[in-house]
């Protein structure tokens, strides 16, 4: 089929841009940053390319988890603005023709909500039901062996009830019980409430957790578990993660969210891609997007992301859009994990595959993690589980403007540390320079919005060597060739076989536009080249 003759959906064709909003700009001066000031930089959003940006949580909470434990679901934290600023915010980005996703967080509540204190309460209390309560193990210890992903027991007893609660989280996010109707209903109606404002969409927090078993059995251990993992990771999640049922909640939001034009959910589930494709729904009737995070884990090595590339797309049920993300705000970044001359590869990559890619803001600019003193830590799970690397902070660190005070990120003191290389690396030092990773994405970003094939296009692997990845992508007569390399050394690639002109379209290092090749194609190292063929 042609997919020019398609018409394709939004969230299918366009780029998706993560936004941690403690961390993109601060316009009142508290550190933290804010409503306005993401609406401040839409202009930058805008000529940068993206068609879609997804706010993490900006509900009033009491911040034990940053914004992923909610208190009120239906409101603005003071924090980062009000109503009014979000439906600003909200026109301005549509005024643009962008789209606006938000953070749906579904799981779990803050512990100060109204429902868990009602829930809280007395054992009879009308919302009892609403959280998940069990007694006590004969021996007075919790229930079961489940843990906590932030370390330690995912049940907390509550003396005045004489019950454990569960919480796949911090103690301050007790688990919702999605079996109960009236939660279901409350729920769905958050949804209602976002989509009569008229966002776009969501992304939908741990969306693989909604349901638990029933019998509540105690879950086997994992044969794979090393020292130097988190301690979650001790046990399986057989009997606390991925039940079938969860698909019968997806169901219900995503009828919530057929019930507008024009919608979509993106789920977040760390699951093996075998198990990820269910939350597609059997028929199609889960989440537009169950994220792939595979670009998050893999092994940087040519075999193995075309390994990946390969079987993600094989297994994708024939109704499914794919999607790729390359970094979010629970996991290093990008050009810490593999270094700043590959990020600009893995840059390329994103932009190239078939599949909506997910940025996450900073990238663009080559952020890398920033250590974070001990005195200065704020995540949680760090807290809780120190010393394993696991904490989150170096990846939430503010985004780099400019290079003046504060990074252009605020004029107080901002809540995380910046990056010492700040004013090196900014967006107003790296756009001004042709060869810089933020021009690099620029144009990539261009280049994807301008090439049917590369947005919507057919893809077709190539064989792959030990340092060279490359695919094609076509759509009608039009054919792009990718080659990456992965390797820091320079790498050949034979095009004799390709029996087609080819022209250099785009190189990672910026500077081949247009150039006639060969039959063999040199491959600086670090080097990806998009490649026409005719
Ligand atoms: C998701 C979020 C993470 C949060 C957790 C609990 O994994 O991405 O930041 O801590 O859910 O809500």
């Amino acid at each position: 089929m042609n997919p020019n003759a398609q018409t394709f959906r939004w969230w299918e064709s366009g780029i998706v841009y993560q936004i941690y909003p403690r961390s993109f700009l601060d316009s009142s001066g508290d550190g933290i940053g804010d409503l306005a000031g993401i609406r401040q930089k839409l202009d930058y959003l805008q000529w940068l390319g993206v068609d879609a940006v997804w706010i993490s949580p900006i509900y009033p909470s009491p911040m034990a988890d940053f914004g992923y434990d909610v208190s009120d679901y239906t409101d603005i934290d003071a924090i980062f603005g009000s109503l009014l600023d979000f439906d600003t915010l909200l026109a301005d980005v549509h005024a643009r023709g962008m789209k606006l996703l938000l953070d749906y967080v579904p799981n779990h509540t803050s512990d100060r909500h109204p429902w868990f204190i009602e829930a809280k309460s007395s054992r009879s209390s009308a919302k009892r039901d609403w959280y998940i309560w069990r007694d006590a193990a004969p021996d007075g210890g919790p229930p079961n062996n489940w843990r906590s992903n932030f370390g330690g027991a995912a049940w907390t007893w509550d003396k005045a009830t004489g019950q454990y609660f569960y919480h796949a989280f911090l103690k301050e996010q007790p688990d919702l019980n999605w079996r109960n109707v009236a939660v279901q209903q409350a729920m769905l109606d958050v949804l209602r409430f976002w989509l009569n404002r008229g966002v776009d969409g969501f992304r939908v927090d741990v969306m693989h957790h909604l349901a638990k078993d029933r019998q509540y059995r105690d879950n086997p251990p994992n044969p794979d578990f090393r020292p130097g993992m988190s301690p979650y990771r001790e046990l399986l999640t057989t009997h606390s993660v991925d039940l079938p049922e969860v698909h019968e909640i997806v169901a219900l939001m995503r009828a919530v969210v057929d019930e507008y034009d024009d919608r979509m959910l993106v789920g977040e589930i760390y699951l093996p891609l075998e198990r990820l494709m269910a939350y597609y729904g059997a028929s199609g009737e889960g989440a537009h997007l169950p994220f792939n995070f595979q670009l998050l884990r893999l092994p940087w090595d040519a075999k193995g992301v075309a390994t990946v590339v390969e079987r993600y797309e094989a297994l994708l049920p024939s109704y499914a859009w794919p999607n790729w993300v390359l970094g979010n705000h629970d996991k290093p970044r990008i050009a810490t994990r593999i270094g700043a001359a590959q990020a600009r590869v893995a840059a390329m990559l994103l932009l190239t595959l078939r599949g909506t890619p997910t940025m996450y803001y900073g990238d663009e600019i080559g952020m890398h993690d920033v250590p974070i003193a001990p005195d200065q830590v704020r995540d949680p799970f760090e807290k809780n589980v120190p010393g394993l690397g696991l904490g989150r902070d170096p990846v939430r660190t503010p985004m780099q403007w400019t290079g003046g005070d504060g990074a252009g990120f605020t004029t107080g003191l901002p809540w995380l540390p910046l990056a010492d290389d700040f004013t090196a690396n900014n967006v107003a030092v790296l756009r001004d320079q042709p060869n810089s990773i933020l021009s690099l994405y620029h144009r990539l970003i261009e280049l994807r919005r301008a090439e049917p094939a590369l947005s919507v296009g057919a893809f077709a692997a190539l064989p792959v060597s030990d340092n060279v990845m490359a695919y094609m992508r076509k759509a009608g007569d039009r054919r792009l060739l990718i080659v990456l390399n992965f390797a820091a050394h320079a790498c050949g690639f034979d095009l004799s076989m390709l029996e087609a002109q080819a022209e250099v379209l785009l190189s990672t290092h910026l500077d081949r536009h247009q150039e006639q090749l060969g039959d063999n194609l040199q491959l600086r190292g670090d080097e990806g080249v998009i490649i026409e063929l005719r």
